[in-house]
């Protein structure tokens, strides 16, 4: 069954566009599902450095199609711009090679606006969104007000659908944030001026992933976030608005969950996350800033540090289970490169017990102590090893640790940045795709 998933372990950034990369390799379609452009997806090749927000990675790729599907929160701005930096790259993209869902929920000017407004609201609260508007497309789509890709091309429809919305929003904006009103013409007509240009992308995706499926053409779900930034599954609050991991594949590119094959997951060799919500593992001090500057530890998409904390093998579980991954990924084993000693959570503390399984409650995980293992670690620069055997003792034992957490085989260890810097275990041949 030619249909595989990528997925984050983690909290998102785990490196998944460099494993969808290597992929891509082999496949003929690469389908986003989920999220928006709060996504950074970065693929090097060739020394060349490619970061994508709401594009798949599939574009860098000439012989593979890759498709915006209808669990998408599509903000066309964020898209065309990331088609002219391509274009400028001599990498352009036309729609034989890029579909859009019609069904795609569009990122209106007023949900960025709304996300920062909440945002500022909260104070110290904040979840530390992008700021992207995510949380309230996604409002707007489960509350059956949003606007959708195919109505850009229905304008009537649209400047209604827009009236009603503002209407509402407008009393939101003036009491609750004594902000001035939004022109309900205005926001319409800059998202209706954008419709030309989409038309030839857009595309029924359903009927056409369906078909893709029926052909066996060989598909790959990229990821998008990751299983603990989930809305169902993740640390609610502290989490996106989507069905991040592998569970909302299906629903977010309407593929019958019978049509996936194998699902990968990908983790880094330590954990990092942005924006607010308790992280057991997180380093603080120099060891951390250590970790985050050898990593390049700053957000894609914002810039933000990112949190950088220990290999947290709960966690990892909770999500190898939860989306029942056949093998992982293991990235960045580089950058744990120069520690004298590693550490792996096994458990967690809790009130006085010991916890072997992630909690649900967000305050049961930030009251949660790790319990550690310690293993040595090593300093020899590993970015030229391609085979296991290649890799120092001790990281070879630190993958083996891992490894036996997971529960999965290892599929691929990336040793750094460039496509080319990979190691593929004996065990990789699961990601065959027949
Ligand atoms: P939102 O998705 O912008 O609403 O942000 C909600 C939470 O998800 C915040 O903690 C963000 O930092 C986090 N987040 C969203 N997208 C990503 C991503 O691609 N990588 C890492 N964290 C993300």
């Amino acid at each position: 069954m030619p249909v595989h998933i990528v997925v984050g372990l983690q909290w998102g950034d785990e490196g998944k566009a460099k494993a969808l990369d290597v992929l891509s390799e082999d496949c003929d379609l690469v389908v986003r599902y989920a999220g928006g452009a709060n996504a950074g997806h970065t693929v090097v090749v060739g020394g060349e450095r490619f970061a994508f927000h709401l594009v798949p990675c599939g574009v860098v790729r000439p012989d593979v199609v890759s498709v915006v599907a209808n669990g998408v929160a599509f903000e066309p701005q964020v898209f065309f711009k990331e088609l002219d930096e391509l274009d400028e790259r001599g990498r352009a993209v036309g729609p034989e090679r890029l579909r859009v869902s019609e069904r795609a929920h569009l990122v209106m000017p007023y949900h960025r606006l709304l996300d920062g407004l909440a945002e500022r609201e909260k104070g110290d609260a904040a979840l530390g969104t992008t700021v992207r508007g995510i949380g309230p497309c996604y409002a707007d789509k489960a509350a059956r007000v949003g606007l959708r890709v195919g109505d850009l091309f229905r304008p009537e429809h649209f400047r209604t659908r827009v009236r009603a919305r503002v209407e509402e929003l407008n009393v939101l904006l003036a009491h609750r944030y004594g902000e001035s009103a939004l022109d309900a013409e205005a926001v319409a007509g800059e998202m209706l001026a954008l419709a030309p240009r989409l038309e030839p992308y857009v595309t029924d995706t359903v009927a056409y992933l369906a078909e893709a499926v029926r052909a066996g053409r060989r598909i790959l779900f990229e990821g998008a976030q990751a299983a603990l930034l989930d809305i169902d599954l993740g640390t609610y609050p502290y989490v996106t608005s989507s069905n991040a991991s592998a569970c909302g594949a299906a629903a977010g590119a309407g593929v019958s969950p019978r049509a996936i094959g194998r699902i990968l997951g990908v983790t880094k060799a330590y954990t990092t996350r942005v924006g607010a919500g308790p992280f057991p593992t997180e380093i603080e001090g120099a060891e951390g800033d250590a970790i985050r500057e050898r990593g390049g530890e700053y957000g894609t998409t914002t810039g933000r540090p990112r949190r950088c904390g220990w290999f947290d093998a709960v966690a990892a579980r909770y999500a190898a289970r939860v989306n029942g991954i056949d093998a992982f990924v293991l990235t960045k084993l580089d950058v744990l490169g120069g520690c004298e000693r590693v550490r792996i959570a096994t458990a967690y503390r809790i009130g006085g017990r010991t916890i072997p399984h992630f909690p649900s409650h967000v305050e049961d995980l930030a009251a949660a102590e790790p319990v550690y293992e310690e293993l040595d670690g090593w300093s020899e620069d590993i970015t030229g090893a391609r085979r296991v055997e290649d890799l120092p003792a001790a990281a070879r034992r630190y993958l083996e640790r891992v490894t036996g957490f997971l529960e999965v085989p290892c599929a691929m260890v990336s040793v750094g940045k460039d496509r080319a810097e990979t190691v593929i275990p004996s065990t990789g041949k699961e990601l065959a795709w027949s």
